[in-house]
């Protein structure tokens, strides 16, 4: 088989990484990849971004399964497209993409079909967004409707923060029209999961859960980045948050899918917010996340290309997902700076007895070395036979990894609620 896969992350890596190890995978073509796929079995890399020329280049060489790992290109249709075409493609269509290119749409959506979720708003003018903060108890949390790189969530602790949040999304459009609408929703305190699932329309499959880190500082402190490292599984999500989880988000969204007739074969994250009230969905997302991928398919029995395949087929609901009984802990290595202003161009250097294994994000393969091109660089994936073993390797491991100005937080894997 020819396989395609589109984006250039770790995630995209990992990817890579997990499907080139099915036999009857002849050929990975990574658009536009790193230099960690360049470095992967059976991979090469193919610098095409434009989803009308990767159409071309899927036809042109035969390709039998297209995965897309971003959201993006999902929100712009490539599934639509590439489906029209009679081409293989894993991910929801447009339909089910606004799922996560619409907080409106989504919260809306999980509103129709009983998702348990914050009480929220959503507004499409300033004047009655500004009008509405005035009365509210705070902190609460403002969204911009459309994509925002991971930016445009923002807990207000005050109604002068929410004004100039508001101001800046709304009238200032600092994203250039993903802000134009916004939903005003409860703030929720607790703990947050990432649960990565798989589902065919018919059958929702989570995944082992998993703890992401987003900020860039120790103890969560700082701005936000894409995500700085990730443990899995959550040591918050037991048997009982799993019973919760599936009465008040999985069943009630799967619902809403078969409803809505979406056309989604692919993935479906559900970010919840655990609380003493229950579990909350904050928010969905239609693709694998960012580095939560990196340490789940570290993790993973089965076989990838099989249970995609068996989504597209739309067979879940007889298919059984296999774990290893161990943890994963994976740190994601930056260019210090990061999410601001950082120096790039560094070689990196990987020690050959390296345990754990390495999945390069923001880096690229110049005469068979490997140098920083990117703010998360690379994540370290390392396993034990329980969280604290997980970690210790990982913090161990990443020692015989180094580059110039490499940032990392030291904390993976502590909770702080
Ligand atoms: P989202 O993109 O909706 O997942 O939001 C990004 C981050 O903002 C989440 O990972 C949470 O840390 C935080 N967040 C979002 N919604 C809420 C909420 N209702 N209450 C508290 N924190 C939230
Ligand atoms: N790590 C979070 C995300 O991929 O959205």
């Amino acid at each position: 088989m020819k396989i395609l896969i589109i984006g250039s992350g770790g995630r995209e890596h990992a990817l890579a990484w997990k499907i080139s190890q099915n036999p009857s995978v002849k050929k990975i073509y990574c658009a536009p990849g790193n230099g960690g796929s360049a470095l992967e079995d059976k991979c090469e890399n193919i610098n095409i971004l434009d989803i009308d020329e990767l159409l071309a280049f899927s036809k042109k060489n035969q390709i039998d399964l297209t995965v897309v790992g971003p959201e993006e290109p999902l929100t712009k249709g490539i599934v639509d497209k590439f489906k029209s075409q009679g081409l293989n493609i894993f991910g929801p269509a447009l339909s089910g993409a606004k799922l996560e290119g619409s907080k409106v749409y989504a919260k809306d959506f999980m509103k129709k079909y009983g998702v348990k979720t914050a009480a929220y708003e959503s507004f499409k003018e300033a004047s009655s967004a500004l009008q509405y903060i005035k009365n509210c108890e705070y902190p609460i949390v403002i969204k911009a409707d459309g994509l925002a790189a991971g930016k445009g969530v923002v807990i207000c602790d005050n109604q002068a923060m929410a004004e100039e949040t508001i101001n800046a999304f709304m009238l200032e459009d600092i994203f250039k029209g993903s802000g134009k609408d916004i939903v005003i929703e409860e703030f929720l305190q607790g703990v947050e999961a990432s649960i990565l699932s798989i589902t065919d329309g018919e059958t929702i499959l989570p995944f082992i859960s998993a703890k992401d880190h987003k900020q860039i500082l120790d103890g969560d402190k700082g701005p936000n980045t894409g995500g700085m490292g990730v443990i899995a599984p959550n040591p918050y999500v037991n048997e009982e948050v799993m019973k919760d989880f599936n009465i008040n988000v999985v069943e009630p969204t799967l619902r809403g899918l078969k409803a809505e007739n979406m056309d989604f074969k692919g993935i479906i994250f559900f970010g919840i917010m655990i609380t003493s009230k229950g579990t909350y969905l904050l928010e969905y997302n239609v693709r694998l996340g960012d580095p939560e991928t990196q340490a789940i398919l570290s993790l993973m029995k089965n076989d990838l290309l099989e249970l995609i395949e068996t989504c597209l087929e739309g067979n879940l609901s007889s298919y059984k997902l296999q774990w290893k009984s161990k943890s994963a802990c994976c740190v994601v290595a930056a260019s210090s700076g990061y999410p601001g202003i950082y120096e790039k161009g560094f070689p990196i250097n990987i020690e050959k007895s390296l345990k754990g294994k390495v999945f390069i994000a923001g880096a690229e393969l110049k005469n068979n070395v490997l140098k920083t091109t990117g703010g998360r660089v690379l994540s370290l994936v390392s396993l034990g036979d329980n969280l604290e073993e997980a970690k210790s390797n990982a913090y161990k491991e990443l020692k015989e990894v180094n580059f110039e100005n490499m940032y990392y937080r030291s904390d993976i894997g502590v909770m702080h609620s």
